[in-house]
C-alpha cells in the first residue's frame, strides 16, 4: 500500500489530479492508502505508464546492500502500481528467500535460470508472483552456481536480453553475486542502467572502480552503448570520517556517475530485513525511506500514453530545482 500524498510526491502528480482520478475509477477520494493495483488503475485512468527500464544494482564485492536496494526499490516501484520483475541470478538467493514463502522457496516445482539455460522450461515459466501484488520473481536456489558450465557457450548479449523483451514488465532487476561470470555479463548486457553501491571502506571504493572497468569492457566488446552507470554512497554516516572521506574520494573521481544523495546506516535496514519486510512496511525511520525514493525518483519516469507516447517525463529530483514537477502538472491539467 501507498498513500495517495507519496504517489504524488513520487509522481509529481499533484493531489487534486490523483484525486479526481480515483473518483472516475470508484475509489473513494478520502482514501489515505492505496492498493499496487489502484494506484496502476489510477495512472491508467490518467493516460500514464511507466517507461520500460532494466536495471542492474552491481558490485564485485558483497555485502554492501545489492539485494537489500535491489528488493526495497521493486517493492516500492510495485506500490506505485508498476509491474516489476526481480531476475535472481545469485546462487545465494537471498532475494528469493525474503521474497517468497517458504513452501514456495521448498516447492519442487520451483525452475531458475538453469532450468531456463537447459531448454527445460521458457523464461516465463520459471517466473511465480511474490508476496507483493505487481511484483514477480525468477527465483534462484544454489544450483544456479552450475549455471555458467551451460552459460559460457551462449552469446551473452542475447541469453537474457531477448527474454527481457519479450515480457511485459515496467521494471527488471537482475539480483547478481560479487563475482564476473558471462551470466553476469548476460544480465549488465540486457541492462539500460547498472547501479554501484559503495560503502564508507576502502576496498568498497576500489570496487567501485573495478566495477565500472569491468563492466564497461563487456558493453565495449558486445558494442553496447546504451547502458548508464550510477554510484550510491550507502550505509553513509555524517559522524563517521570514513563517510565524509568516501563522499569525498567519490565526488572528486565520480563527480558525473554520483548520485546526489546517499542512503543513511540504520539499523533499521537490518530490523526490517529480519522482519521479512521492505522499509516501507516497518516503517523505519523517515530518512530511510526518503532516500529508498529518492533512488526510484532517480531510475522512475512516465511517459503519457495515447497523448504523446514518446515524451517521458523524468521524475528525477535534479540538484538544482525541480522541473519535472511543473512539466508534468502543466501536462496533466
Ligand atoms: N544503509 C544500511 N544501513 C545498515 N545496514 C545496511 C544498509 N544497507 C545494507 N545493510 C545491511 O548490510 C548487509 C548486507 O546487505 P545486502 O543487501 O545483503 O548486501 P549484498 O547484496 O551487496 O551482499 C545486510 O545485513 C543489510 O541489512
Ligand atoms: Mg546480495
Amino acid at each position: 500500500m501507498i498513500t495517495t500524498e507519496e504517489l504524488s510526491r513520487l509522481t509529481h502528480i499533484p493531489l487534486k489530479t490523483l484525486q479526481g482520478a480515483m473518483r472516475q475509477k470508484g475509489i473513494p477520494e478520502e482514501k489515505k492508502k492505496i492498493t499496487p493495483e489502484e494506484s496502476r488503475s489510477i495512472l491508467d485512468g490518467l493516460s500514464l505508464s511507466f517507461k520500460q527500464k532494466s536495471i542492474t544494482i552491481a558490485a564485485l564485492k558483497g555485502g554492501i546492500g545489492k539485494t537489500f536496494l535491489s528488493s526495497n526499490l521493486a517493492i516500492r516501484l510495485s506500490m506505485m502500481g508498476a509491474r516489476v520483475l526481480i531476475v535472481d541470478l545469485d546462487p545465494e538467493a537471498c532475494a528469493t528467500n525474503s521474497l517468497l514463502s517458504q513452501e514456495q522457496v521448498e516447492s519442487e516445482e520451483k525452475k531458475t535460470i538453469l532450468e531456463v539455460c537447459k531448454n527445460l522450461c521458457t523464461f516465463e515459466e520459471a517466473i511465480w508472483p511474490t508476496k507483493y501484488p505487481l511484483l514477480d520473481i525468477m527465483p534462484s536456489s544454489l544450483r544456479v552456481a552450475k549455471t555458467e558450465r551451460i552459460v559460457n557457450l551462449k552469446n551473452p548479449k542475447t541469453l537474457l536480453r531477448k527474454s527481457i523483451e519479450q515480457c511485459s514488465y515496467d521494471f527488471v532487476f537482475f539480483e547478481l553475486p560479487p563475482s564476473f561470470s558471462t551470466l553476469s555479463a548476460a544480465a549488465y548486457l540486457a541492462s539500460d542502467e547498472i547501479i554501484i553501491p559503495c560503502t564508507p571502506n576502502i576496498h568498497s571504493l576500489e570496487s567501485v572502480d573495478l566495477t565500472v572497468e569491468a563492466i564497461s569492457e563487456v558493453a565495449q566488446e558486445f558494442e553496447c552503448h546504451h547502458l548508464e552507470f550510477k554510484i550510491i554512497l550507502n550505509m553513509f554516516n555524517p559522524k563517521r570520517t570514513a563517510s565524509q572521506d568516501t563522499l569525498t574520494i567519490l565526488r572528486d573521481e565520480h563527480a558525473d556517475l554520483l548520485l546526489p544523495f546517499c542512503i543513511p546506516e540504520s539499523a533499521d535496514i537490518q530490523n526490517a530485513i529480519n522482519s521479512g519486510l521492505s522499509v516501507f512496511e516497518h516503517r523505519s525511520k523517515p530518512q530511510v525511506r526518503e532516500a529508498i525514493d529518492l533512488l526510484v525518483g532517480s531510475i522512475c519516469s512516465l511517459k503519457i500514453g495515447e497523448r504523446s507516447p514518446h515524451t517521458s517525463i523524468p521524475l528525477t529530483i535534479p540538484l538544482e530545482g525541480d522541473k519535472s514537477a511543473t512539466e508534468i502538472s502543466a501536462t496533466l491539467q
